[in-house]
């Protein structure tokens, strides 16, 4: 019998030896010391021995069983520390490996003018008046004094949906909204998309913004509007600049005229940035016509105002030298990004 445990206990500790992964381990545990084990085995027959005998061979036997126990222990522990060690090894990531770029977008540079423009007015104290960018012809047109032949309401000029209603061509019609809304006195700016039947070149898209402007007050003057757009010219391009009013025409305004600045590149002296005139025209304003007022009710007779337009991709292309309009909409990361 004893003989039967010895080789029990070598065929276990060799069995263990070559065991690498705890499935393994738990294979051999149930082998040996399982219900139907090889030592359970012998433990079970005991019954046909004397007493005497059952005393010497039941203590070997218990003996063997807690070596088995001891070596499977041992054996646990081992496999489980070398799956752990593997798993680290799986799993090891590696620091020093460069990150994912995510590159950052920036403000595009329609944005960063329109706010410099916004920033500026409403220093002034002007608030920001919004309208729709699909605009009806009455609006657009009608609500704005443009006789029924204006040649900007034309089809091949203007972007219709139908006989009544189209994409607007001008910020202009926030003029008309706001006097319906609001009641003098009246400052509002209000930046938007416009809409022209233009084919894309250098200096036209079919889509482009314009800022507007309108005051309406009692006592408002020309001088008024002269010193608030000369201010506004300052601030945007540095405060060497000199304006310059020409007389002009818009349907929505009288007098109207178009307001230069003197080149702030060359300083007046000519250059390719104002085509060797010396000044460079940024935006039509004038003295809001009386039928204009009339549409929002306003009491011609108390109050007066004047109003403004610009467009913002020409102010962006003369301030930031951008020679070709349809570098704004390419989305061009490296155009995009240059403006920060
Ligand atoms: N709406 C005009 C245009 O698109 C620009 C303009 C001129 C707006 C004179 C005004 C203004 O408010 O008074 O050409």
């Amino acid at each position: 019998m004893q003989t039967k445990l010895t080789a029990i206990l070598q065929e276990a500790k060799e069995q263990l030896q070559s065991a690498s992964t705890i499935a393994e381990t738990e294979e051999i545990r149930v082998r040996f010391l399982g219900k139907k084990g090889k030592l359970t085995e012998i433990l079970r027959s005991m019954g046909s021995l004397d007493p005497e005998e059952r005393k010497v061979v039941g203590q070997a036997a218990n003996q063997t069983r807690s070596e088995i126990e001891a070596m499977l222990a041992g054996k646990y522990a081992a496999v489980k520390e070398a799956e752990k060690q593997q798993k680290f090894k799986a799993e090891r990531i590696d620091v020093t490996e460069p990150g994912k770029q995510r590159p950052l977008g920036t403000r595009h540079l329609i944005t960063i003018t329109i706010d410099e423009i916004t920033r500026i007015f409403m220093s002034m104290g002007y608030s920001i008046a919004e309208g729709p960018e699909i605009e009806t012809v009455y609006f657009n047109f009608d609500a704005l004094n443009a006789a029924t032949n204006h040649p900007s309401r034309d089809m091949t000029d203007t972007f219709y949906i139908d006989d009544e209603i189209l994409l607007r061509t001008q910020t202009s019609p926030v003029q008309a909204r706001t006097l319906l809304k609001q009641k003098p006195p009246i400052k509002i700016i209000s930046p938007g998309r416009c809409f022209r039947c233009d084919t894309p070149d250098a200096t036209h898209s079919p889509m482009f913004h314009q800022v507007e402007g309108l005051l309406v007050d009692e006592g408002v003057t020309m001088a008024d509007l002269k010193g608030t757009l000369d201010s506004f010219a300052k601030q945007l391009f540095g405060s060497d600049v000199k304006t310059n009013f020409r007389p002009h025409f818009f349907p929505f305004t009288e007098p109207s005229a178009e307001m230069d600045v003197s080149c702030f590149k060359c300083g007046g002296k000519g250059c390719r940035v104002c085509k060797g005139s010396g000044w460079i025209e940024i935006l039509g304003c004038g003295m809001v016509h009386p039928n204009v007022l009339d549409v929002g009710g306003v009491d011609t007779e108390k109050y007066t105002g004047f109003a403004f337009g610009m467009g913002v991709e020409r102010i962006a292309m003369l301030k930031y030298g951008v020679e070709d309009i349809r570098l704004f909409f390419e989305n061009d990361m490296r155009f995009i990004g240059q403006f920060k």
